[in-house]
Order: C-alpha cells, then structure tokens, then sequence
C-alpha cells in the first residue's frame, strides 16, 4: 500500500498518496470522507498504459512540473538563461504542521526547492494553499510562473462561475461551461482589478462546489484545464511580467495563499466557508469587531466643494438622525478643487479650511461621531508640489510616454525614500488630528510599471505600508478602495476593515453586486451606502426605502446631503439606520444564503441555521399575478418556526414545509426589500 497524507475538516478532505522520490499524487479534494477512508491502492495501478504512450505515467501531482512526461500546464514555468526549463522532484519531504503538511519537492537537476504548504482549517473547512521557490543553483532564475496552488476537480465539474466588470459595475457574473478547452482568466493591471476578481466557484453536476481564491492585490491568473484522466486541474497564481521575477542564486520566492474549500451544499456553502476564513485573517482594532457604525460619506454630496460651515452642518444633521462616522472624502488637500491635481500633497488646503482640519473634525467627535478622512497615498498629479519635487518617484519607463488616468500617475512604492515619505505624511495626518478611520483609495491601474517590472514589488510596498502604519496607529481602521471595487480581495482584507465595493450606489445595479461581493467575502466589509435619488451614476431614481433596504446587510452608510432631504426622506433614512442598528449584531455574524426564486424574487437569509432574518428582494415588478414561494433549505425540517413577514402578524410553520413548498410571500411592487425573522417556535 503506498503511503497516504489525509486531512480533514468537519465538511472536507484532502488526500495526496506519496509515491517515494516524487511530488505526491492529488488522489481527493472534496466534500468530508469518513476517518480511514482512502484509495483502495496506488493510483497508477488503476491506469492502464495507454497506447502511443510514455510507459513512465504521470498523473496530477501537488505541483505538476513541466517537460517530464507531464503535458498539463506546468505549476512552474522557470529557466536559468534558457535552461533548467524542466521541473521533476527527485524527493519529497513530508512535515507535518498544524492542520496541514508541507511537502518539500527537491529537483537536483534543475536545481531549485519547492514547497507546498497546505493547512485545513477545521474550524473554516477552507484549505489554504501557498508554494515557495528556492533558486539552488548558481545562476540567476527567471520565473515565468509559479502557481500558488493547483487543484483537483472531479469528473463531473461542469460549470465555472468568476466575477468581471469595470468602474461603476462590479462584479458582473461570468457563467461558463466547463470543456476540454482551457479556462482562462488573467488580470495585468497592476491591482486587484474591476475585471478580474482572483477567485471562481466550480459547480458539479452532483451539486457540490468547489471555489477557491487568490488573496492578493496584484496582477493574477487563474485557469482550469482538462485532463487526459478526465479530472481537470486548476492553478492559480501571481501574473508575473516578463523578467519581473529574477531568482538570484538562493533567493526565494513566495506565492500569495490561495483560499480553497468544497461544499456539498452548493456555492453558499463556499461562501459560508471563505466568511469564516476571511473573518479569522481579520485583524481588528482591539482585537475584535465592534458593530460597524453607521458612516456619512461625503463625496457623491459635496465632491470636491468642501465648505467648512456647510460640512458643519451636514455634521449636525448626520448626528441627528443616528450616524456614527464621518469621513470627510477627497476634495480636503491643498489645492485639490477637481481631479487635476494635488494628489501627492497631503497638507490640508488652508483656503478651505483656514484652521486646519481639527476644527471640523473636534466638531464631529464633539457630535459623538468618529472623523474619517480619505487618502490616496500610492497616486500623485503631475500638478503637485511632490511631483515637481520628485518627478522621478512616479513608475516610470524611460523613453516611454507617461500614461495619465483620471489625471494621474502612480508612485514607485518600492523606492524607500517614497514609503517613508507616505508613512510620515499619514502618520502625520494621524498624529494630529482625531482620526479613527482611513477611507485609503487607488484610482488607476498600473501602466508602466518601472524599467524592469515592479507590478509585484508594488504590491508587497504597499502591504508593507498598510502594516506599519496599522502598527504605528493600531485603533485606525482602513477601508480600501480603488475607484469602488478595484481592490476587493482576501489579502487586502487581513489589513483593511471595508471595501468600498462600487462607486455606483443606484440601488438596483447593487442588488448583483453585492451578492457577488458575498460569494467571496463577509457582509460585515461590504460598504453599503444609501445615495441620492437619481443615483449619480445612472440617474435612476429609487425610493428611500428599497436604498435602505439594499444597503442593510452590509456595512451601511448614506452618502448623500442629509441637509437637502425632505421631511419624509429623512425620517425614511432615520428609520432605516436605526433599522440597521437594530438588526447589524445578527446580520454580521453566522451565515449567509443566497437564493431565487421564480418571477425574479431574490432572497438572502443572515444568521444560523435557527434564527434567521430574510431579505426578500424584487428589482424588477412581478409577472404573476400570485407571488411564487421561497424555499428555504436551511431550514431543519423536524423544527416548528415562528414567522413573521414584514410587520404582518406572526405565524408558525414546520420547517420541512418551509424547506420544501416554501415560504407565502406578500406581493411585493419592484424596488423592494422585504425583511422577515424566521425563529424556532418555543425560542
Ligand atoms: C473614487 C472613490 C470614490 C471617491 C472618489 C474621490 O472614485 O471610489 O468613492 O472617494 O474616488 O475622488
């Protein structure tokens, strides 16, 4: 019997057999077997060789290496001036670590060290994935590719769900079918990107999903491939441009992880599960998660036309109806009166605010509310006194024309001299004034990114500066931004406390996004704003209700003039941030599901599989003259559940009704959200 490394989770497992003088064999990855269940042999005596074929036989490995009788797309695509292009382990070393293991891969001909960790987390069933690559030879290593992880998907995986997009429309749902033809996504912009989320959800024709993200803010790849065993194999990994990865002779490199988790129960079940590891890689002021208050932002309401006594005002009025932040948004620094210039300056500009920020922002604490204020640190204007300081710190190719988006160009975070000069410009905003939050922002992709390309090394800089300004200033919490959703992924997450997830807050384009949003990442970070009617950036109108409504399960906030609103709207807007502090302890902790029902209904439930809160949700009016039911297969089916529908009188209904005929939905007109409590009856 050949030896096995199994690991298991209370819903999955990982099994790899361990041929000696090789990387060991994928032999499962999915839903939990049961203890002491493995393959009945080796893998290769149940292969056959097959005609026209190598007689030596090489399935899917931990990290398949190319040229070696392997011709599946190679874990690691490497050379040393053209040669040492192949990768075979001669040996592999097992360590055992906590809730994994980590195979050691040798190749003493090519002459680098692999290693695999690999770690099952029993109390997120997510299998967190990274590999590192050791250069033991004598000369310089160009890498081309290293994948973080590579996975094993069953026969039967069928469809592959990822997210694109663009500004102003994230997460836009790509469904494909899974063929004998590559799958591919590829992201080159330098950040996480509006296009490309690092991350997918595979569906099997059995139900069961396998999904797995990349927790990186960089460039990034992704692709799924059949194999000649009929499984397929899915690596991904950092998108490396050429010569941007050059191993010196004992240098190391290191992949970003990857999250990676299988559920029987379909894609909530995933998303439940990269909640619970995206929640443990959080690091909180105070060491846990306070209710997320209720913010004020003040861009889509002011922009760049700060006026400190209006701003004042807009203070007293947030107060006034239960808001709990405020961050004072872009438009604050030194000559920044439109998106031209000034990024770079981050002194406050003393024509709009003749003391300084400290009046305003004791004026908002004095209210009660915590100040927040925006940052784009990695960005500078041509138009800026640091760039006619240091027109040399922007990532630059020389000869080549420097690109402007939104006016602006990037700065070379992997020079010291610029992190230490935006450490201390942030630090010194901190210092100063009574800020508790930072909304940090990042409104351009990478063009040319350095004469050799530092896409990576700007990543790592910017880590690096989030860290030491979180250490320096550890009760701050950091939103990350990038023109709304640019930079949402699990490694920023473990350094940030928000995304802010569009800049389009029409309330009807959010309803996709979000639930999108959730495939991946927990409600609590999911900026959620209330804006004005028409929505700014599609000029629909929609009533203040549906926009309280939508914007509740995330972390809420108004991003409107509360000043302008009438009576009625700002009672609306006063009921539904009063609704959401009532209902955020249980929105933002235990699980969360995502369904559809017949006729474009939509449906969320937040909590555990006992108490629930349901959000029914109709963007588009009905078509039926009865509503359809909503299952809810959460539900246990031998439980009695007290309902209650809106503000309609409470029920009781068995579970296994509920599960299986449905929930009775009143008729609801489009733009709305309903919100429902489901309890076990007695409780
Ligand atoms: C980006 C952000 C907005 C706002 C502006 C300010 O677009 O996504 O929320 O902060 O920048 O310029």
């Amino acid at each position: 019997m050949p030896e096995f490394v199994e690991l298991h989770s209370p819903a999955c497992t990982a099994i790899w057999e361990c041929p000696d003088g090789e990387a060991p064999l994928w032999r499962y990855w999915g839903p939990r077997l049961p203890d002491g269940v493995l393959p009945p042999g080796a893998l290769r005596d149940e292969r056959p060789e097959p005609s026209f074929s190598l007689h030596f036989d090489q399935p899917l490995s931990v990290f398949p290496g190319g040229g070696m009788g392997w011709f599946g797309q190679s874990a690691l695509l490497a050379h040393r001036g053209g040669a040492d292009w192949t990768f075979q382990a001669g040996d592999c070393a097992i360590e055992r670590i906590d809730d994994g293991v980590r195979f050691v891969l040798r190749d003493i001909v090519a002459r680098v060290t692999v290693t695999v960790t690999a770690r099952l987390d029993p109390a997120s069933d997510v299998l967190t994935l990274a590999t590192s690559l050791r250069n033991d030879g004598d000369g310089v290593l160009d890498v081309q590719w290293l994948a973080a992880a590579c996975l094993p998907l069953p026969e039967d995986a069928a469809r592959v769900r990822s997210y694109g997009g663009r500004h102003n429309s994230e997460f836009v749902v790509i469904d494909d079918k899974l063929t004998r033809s590559l799958w591919r996504r590829e992201n080159r912009r330098g950040l996480t990107s509006h296009d490309c989320l690092p991350g997918a959800v595979v569906t099997c024709d059995d139900g069961t999903a396998h999904g797995a993200q990349l927790a990186w803010s960089g460039n990034h790849a992704q692709g799924i491939e059949w194999l000649d065993d009929g499984r397929r194999q899915w690596q991904l990994g950092e998108w490396l441009a050429p010569g941007e990865v050059r191993l010196a002779p004992g240098e190391t490199l290191h992949s970003p992880e990857v999250l990676a988790t299988v559920s029987a129960e379909g894609a909530d079940g995933v998303a439940q599960a990269f909640h619970r590891a995206v929640r443990a890689r959080m690091t909180w002021p105070g060491g846990a998660m306070k209710p997320r208050p209720v913010h004020l932002n003040t861009w889509e309401g002011f922009y760049f036309d700060h006026d400190e006594a209006a701003l004042r005002e807009l203070a007293d009025a947030a107060a006034a109806i239960g808001i709990e932040r405020f961050v004072l948004d872009d438009g604050w620094f030194k000559g920044r009166d439109d998106d031209t210039s000034s990024l770079g300056d981050w002194t406050v500009d003393t024509a709009k605010y003749p003391q300084g920020l400290g009046p305003l922002a004791r004026h908002v604490t004095g209210l009660g509310m915590e100040f927040g204020l925006w940052v784009e640190p990695e960005m500078i204007n041509r138009d800026s006194d640091l760039y006619r300081a240091h027109p040399d710190w922007v990532l630059a190719i020389d000869g080549r024309p420097l690109l402007e988006a939104r006016n602006q160009l990037v700065l070379d975070l992997s020079n010291p001299a610029v992190g230490e000069y935006l450490f201390e410009a942030v630090a010194a905003l901190l210092r100063e004034l009574p800020i508790s939050y930072l909304k940090w922002d990042h409104n351009r992709d990478l063009t040319h990114a350095g004469n050799r390309p530092r896409h990576r090394a700007q990543v790592l800089a910017a880590y690096a500066l989030f860290d030491r300004i979180r250490a320096a200033y550890p009760d701050v919490e950091i939103e990350a931004c990038a023109g709304g959703g640019g930079r949402i992924d699990a490694g920023i997450a473990a350094r940030t406390h928000r995304f802010w997830t569009s800049d389009c807050i029409d309330a009807v384009s959010r309803v996709t996004m979000q639930r999108g949003f959730l495939q991946f990442l927990p409600p609590e970070l999911m900026g959620s704003h209330v804006g004005a009617s028409p929505a700014h950036s599609t000029g629909r109108g929609q009533a203040m209700a549906f926009r309280c409504g939508v914007a509740l399960p995330g972390h809420f906030g108004v991003e409107l003039d509360v000043r302008k609103l009438g009576a009625d709207e700002r009672a609306g807007l006063a009921a539904g941030i009063a609704r959401y502090k009532a209902l955020r302890g249980r929105l933002h902790a235990g699980r969360v599901w995502r369904g559809e029902a017949p006729d474009g209904l939509l449906w969320q439930a937040h909590g555990d599989g006992d108490g629930l809160l349901l959000l029914v949700t109709r963007a588009v009016p009905t078509t039926q003259r009865h509503q359809p039911h909503l299952r809810l297969p959460m539900l246990d089916p031998g439980r009695l559940y007290h309902v209650r529908i809106g503000d309609a009188a409470p029920f009781e209904a068995e579970g296994s009704w509920l599960a299986r005929i449905g929930l009775p939905v009143p008729p609801l007109p489009g733009e709305a959200v309903l919100a429902c409590d489901i309890q076990p009856a007695g409780t």
